[in-house]
């Protein structure tokens, strides 16, 4: 099993380039089968959870072939299985976003029922619902989730009773070919949700309000051909302002959108960051212990859940208390037992952790239990003073691109191994 090893204490300094949006990709490729023409994507991430899901869609028999590392072409017209296999589902619960697409496409779909994952129960009972109102037939067979509308989709005035991603985009990408019109009320306004309807636009789609809470389709006979570059990854830009904050530094992070970054910088300005905004780039400055302050995570535009163990670092190194209040998932704090091997003061309280800042952390042996943790956790051992060994990075790896390489890049002391005896080697380099 890969580890980072980590030599913590150097301030991070210098620029890192921001790739495309995991969360908006998985959606944006699970959408590209509905054509049977010629989709050509650019601005992916090269991280696992991508790489699954574009053998799921090779899998049922659609063309995939990758351009280059970022770049890839699709074309949905043999697509012959409309079954996913358990496997997929088993790696990435996105591969859900095939129910969605291959219903809106084939009026029939099935996709395993995804389980619970290392933040918490993750039911999907709101997609399913909005497949019903669309007149779907959505059975749970053997584990899998089977939809069918063997006489089409019908557009609905349809409310969501929480405000969901996934929900949101899985029926958007129903609606937008079923016959009629369909309101989408309580929609989620992830800046993701909103690529992914300007994606389905681009190949004919009508579909306007994204970005709000109401969504408007009008659904189409067809899609066609596009060409299209995914957003930005506005949490994987929010983790190096965060590291950068952890570790007193000075960091220029590149190509983003500083106005979907609003939350995060507002935090870090209020704990006493200078934070410099620029057409497609942000500037985070750290020179002075940080400050105490309250985070409650929220859909956007409040603070996104996958910035909740991220700033927690920051603020477990921040004088004064500071109260984070978890309320999308039930189960995300589980970090913090990691934390506490590094000298953090934090306690758990249900959905709430109280953190009491402490002046520094010791570096130790702690293993990442999801993949925001474990970024968290990188970043922990940055700012820790000696030696931090991060077990589990295949988690880290399913959503960060060449983490350890870019880190490195802004001077930080970090190496990728496989074996205690790359440990020693990186032990005796650093000294
Ligand atoms: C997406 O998950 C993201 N994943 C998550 O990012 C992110 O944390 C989450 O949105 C919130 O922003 C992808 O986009 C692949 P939700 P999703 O539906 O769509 C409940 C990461 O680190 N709910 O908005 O699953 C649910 O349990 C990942 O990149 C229902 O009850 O999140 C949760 O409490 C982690 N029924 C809340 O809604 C449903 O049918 C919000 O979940 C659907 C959701």
């Amino acid at each position: 099993m890969e580890q980072y090893v980590i030599k913590g204490g150097n301030p991070l300094v210098g620029e890192v380039e921001i790739g495309g949006a995991k969360n908006s990709a998985l959606a944006i490729l699970s959408a590209a089968v509905m054509t049977d023409e010629t989709v050509y994507i650019d601005n992916l991430p090269d991280v696992r959870d991508i790489n699954v899901l574009l053998e799921a869609i090779q899998k049922i028999g659609a063309v995939v072939e990758r351009i280059d590392r970022h770049s890839v072409k699709i074309n949905g017209s043999t697509i012959g299985d409309i079954s996913v296999d358990y496997e997929f589902i088993k790696k990435i619960r996105a591969s859900y976003y095939l129910l969605g697409a291959l219903l809106g496409k084939y009026k029939k779909a099935e996709v395993p029922l995804p389980g619970g994952c290392n933040i918490g129960s993750r039911p999907i009972d709101l997609h399913l619902k909005g497949f019903r109102a669309l007149g779907a037939r959505v059975d749970i067979r053997g584990g899998s989730i089977c939809a069918n509308a063997e006489n089409g989709l019908v557009g609905k005035h349809i409310y969501l009773d929480m405000v969901s991603v996934g929900a949101t985009i899985n029926i958007m990408m129903a609606a937008c070919m079923a016959s009629g019109y369909t309101i989408l009320e309580n929609a989620a306004r992830e800046p993701h949700v909103v690529d992914i309807a300007n994606f389905l636009n681009s190949m004919g789609a009508n579909i306007k309000g994204a970005g709000t809470d109401v969504i408007r389709i009008r659904g189409v006979e067809k899609l066609h051909a596009t060409h299209y570059s995914i957003v930005p990854d506005m949490i994987e830009a929010g983790t190096y302002m965060m590291a950068a904050a952890a570790t007193k530094g000075d960091v220029l992070i590149k190509n983003v959108i500083p106005k979907h970054l609003e939350a995060t910088t507002a935090k870090l300005l209020e704990m006493g960051c200078e934070v410099q905004e620029f057409d497609d780039a942000i500037r985070v400055i750290a020179n002075k212990r940080l400050r105490r302050t309250h985070i409650k995570t929220l859909p956007y535009p409040g603070y996104p859940t996958d910035m909740q163990p991220q700033i927690a670092v920051v603020l477990a190194l921040a004088s004064g208390t500071s109260v984070v209040t978890e309320s999308i998932f039930e189960n995300r704090f589980k970090y913090v037992d990691e934390l506490a091997r590094m000298g953090s003061c934090i306690k758990v309280e249900g959905n709430t952790a109280i953190i009491d800042g402490v002046e520094g952390f010791t570096g130790a042996r702690v293993s990442a239990p999801d993949l925001r943790a474990g970024a968290a956790l990188v970043i922990a051992g940055l700012a820790a003073e000696g030696i931090t060994v991060v077990d589990d990075i295949v988690y880290i790896q399913r959503g960060y691109e060449d983490f350890e390489v870019k880190l490195a890049g802004l001077g930080a002391e970090i190496e990728k191994v496989s074996s205690e005896k790359e440990i020693q080697k990186f032990k005796l380099r650093v000294g």
